[in-house]
């Protein structure tokens, strides 16, 4: 096989919590992720060339060895020892770029399993975790999408039972937010509010719905920024517009609302794209191995 098509599926956080700093720098992370069918499309070409070559049509993305799809491709070349191996890699974004949503790591996620499929290298999922993990701290959670608990620097990782049918809306206000910025401000709070990671992971299990709307939260959600107030703003027309519940996703600024059915989330996701441009209804999904 010498071409594929992949999906790389977006991810929410339906729970963030940072638990403490680690001696490797990075904080001791406890979430509940959800992948959902918002997706880049990543086609590969297999080359003899040696070279790994990526287009987008995000025009602002690197094409060279800086953009993570690539160093995906070299990272799994190189656990090969293949050097005359080479890749075509087209992306076709939908996913909004540093928007909370994981786009990057999921296209990485997505270029280890399609190479592993079209080599037949038939390396184990754990062992492209692994790979994933010298990538980003989310690429791991990406192998596997679906509902899953990660802990430590957001790498280990429980699979979990699929979330109950649900539609969510997924809005992202037209900013970035700075990473070690979030980080620095929860470094620096104390007491602050943490989700109830038990109760949503008990929900998550008996498939409990509501028990998991009810326990959306994300510890960066509060902190000082300019996503603080757009969030709120956002939640809350989610909530009038018949939400379950909502939350912020990873470091944000793209917010979700939980919604019964697709009619009401079309409903809600119609409304808020009268203020917000980059508005999407996603079910949850998680990727082929
Ligand atoms: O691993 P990744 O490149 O996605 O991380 C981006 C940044 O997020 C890191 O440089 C670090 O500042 C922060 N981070 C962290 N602890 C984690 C994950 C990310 O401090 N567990």
């Amino acid at each position: 096989m010498s071409r594929i098509t992949a999906k790389a599926y977006a991810k929410l956080n339906l729970s963030l919590d940072v638990t403490g700093t680690r001696p490797d720098g990075y904080h001791e992370m406890c979430m509940l992720m959800q992948s959902v069918d918002l997706c880049d499309e990543v086609k590969i070409n297999l080359t003899r060339t040696g070279e790994i070559r990526v287009r987008t049509n995000f025009r602002f993305l690197p094409s060279d060895g800086r953009n993570i799809a690539v160093k995906a491709a070299r990272a799994f070349f190189d656990v090969l020892g293949e050097k005359d191996l080479g890749a075509d890699i087209t992306l076709k974004k939908r996913i909004p770029v540093c928007a909370g949503l994981g786009g990057g790591s999921s296209d990485a996620a997505a270029v280890l399993r399609a190479l592993n499929r079209m080599l037949g290298a038939k390396l184990s999922p754990e062992r492209l975790e692994e790979l994933g993990r010298g990538l980003g701290s989310d690429v791991p959670f990406c192998i596997r999408g679906g509902t899953q608990l990660a802990e430590g620097r957001g790498d280990e990782l429980r699979i979990l039972p699929a979330l109950p049918d649900c539609v969510f809306v997924i809005c992202k206000p037209p900013f970035s937010v700075s990473t070690p910025e979030l980080f620095r401000h929860v470094d620096e709070r104390r007491g602050h509010t943490h989700p109830d990671t038990e109760g949503m992971l008990e929900a998550i299990e008996r498939g409990e719905l509501r028990g998991v709307t009810q326990r959306l939260y994300n510890v960066f959600e509060d902190v000082p920024g300019r996503h603080r107030g757009a969030a709120a703003e956002i939640k809350s027309r989610m909530l009038d517009l018949g939400a379950m519940g909502t939350a912020m996703s990873g470091t944000g600024p793209s917010v979700f609302g939980v919604f019964e059915n697709m009619e009401q989330a079309e409903a809600a996701r119609k409304a808020l794209s009268q203020r917000w441009r980059d508005c999407f209804a996603a079910r949850p999904a998680a990727p082929e191995l």
